[in-house]
C-alpha cells in the first residue's frame, strides 16, 4: 500500500508554547519518513534477496531500517494526532493512570523523567500481558518499543521537536507538550482498548 502523511495543518496557531515554525519543520521531517517508507517498500520487492547475509547487503540493510522508517512516520502520526489541548482525562483513564503510577501528578513526573533520560520517544501503552498502562522510551524509533503494547499516548522528545523553540531545554518543552495534550484522543484511544 501506499502510506500517505495526515495534513496536521489544523494544529497551526492552535498550540500554546509549540510555534508554527516549530510545528512546520516538523511536518517535513514526518513527511520526509513516509516518502522514504514508501520508497524503502517498493525497493524491497525489487532488490536480490539471494545473497544475504548479517554483514552487508542492499537487502539486508533495507531490512535492517525497515521499521525506522515505518515507525518514523506513525510515530509521528499518532504525536500529532495527540496534540491540541481538548479535554480532560475520562474517568475510566484517571483510573488507570491511579492504578499504574498512583496519582495523576506521579503520571505527569513519570512521564517527564521518562522524556528526560531518552533522546527519543516516550510511548504511553496498555499493556496487554498486565492490562495496566506503561511508560517506555525509545531511542531510536525503531529500537525500545515492547511488544504487546497498545499505544494511548505518544511525547516525541527528540531535539528537532523543540529546538527551535526551546533550544537545549527539553524540560521547558515537555512542559509544553504536556499543556498540548488532546485528552480527547487519548481518551477515545483508551477506551477502544
Ligand atoms: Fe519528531
Amino acid at each position: 500500500m501506499e502510506h500517505k502523511a495526515r495534513d496536521f495543518n489544523y494544529l497551526l496557531g492552535s498550540l500554546e508554547g509549540i510555534s508554527d515554525k516549530q510545528l512546520k519543520a516538523h511536518f517535513e521531517l514526518y513527511k520526509g519518513y513516509v516518502a522514504r517508507l514508501n520508497l524503502m517498500e517498493a525497493e524491497l520487492k525489487t532488490t536480490d534477496k539471494s545473497h544475504t547475509n548479517y554483514s552487508w547487503g542492499h537487502w539486508s540493510e533495507l531490512k535492517r531500517r525497515e521499521a525506522v522508517a515505518f515507525n518514523g512516520a506513525y510515530l509521528h502520526q499518532l504525536y500529532f494526532e495527540n496534540l491540541q489541548s481538548k479535554g480532560a482525562p475520562c474517568s475510566e483513564l484517571i483510573a488507570a493512570i491511579d492504578e499504574a503510577f498512583g496519582s495523576y501528578n506521579d503520571f505527569l513526573v513519570d512521564m517527564k523523567s521518562t522524556a528526560l533520560c531518552t533522546i527519543g520517544w516516550v510511548v504511553v501503552t496498555k499493556s496487554r500481558v498486565d492490562n495496566i498502562l506503561h511508560t517506555y522510551l525509545l531511542t531510536e524509533h525503531h529500537t525500545g518499543f515492547p511488544v504487546l503494547q497498545d499505544v494511548v499516548l505518544i511525547l516525541d522528545s527528540y531535539e528537532h521537536a523543540f529546538a527551535i523553540d526551546y533550544g537545549i531545554n527539553r524540560g521547558a518543552y515537555i512542559d509544553a507538550f504536556i499543556n498540548n495534550i488532546n485528552w480527547d484522543v487519548v481518551n477515545a484511544r483508551y477506551m477502544a482498548l
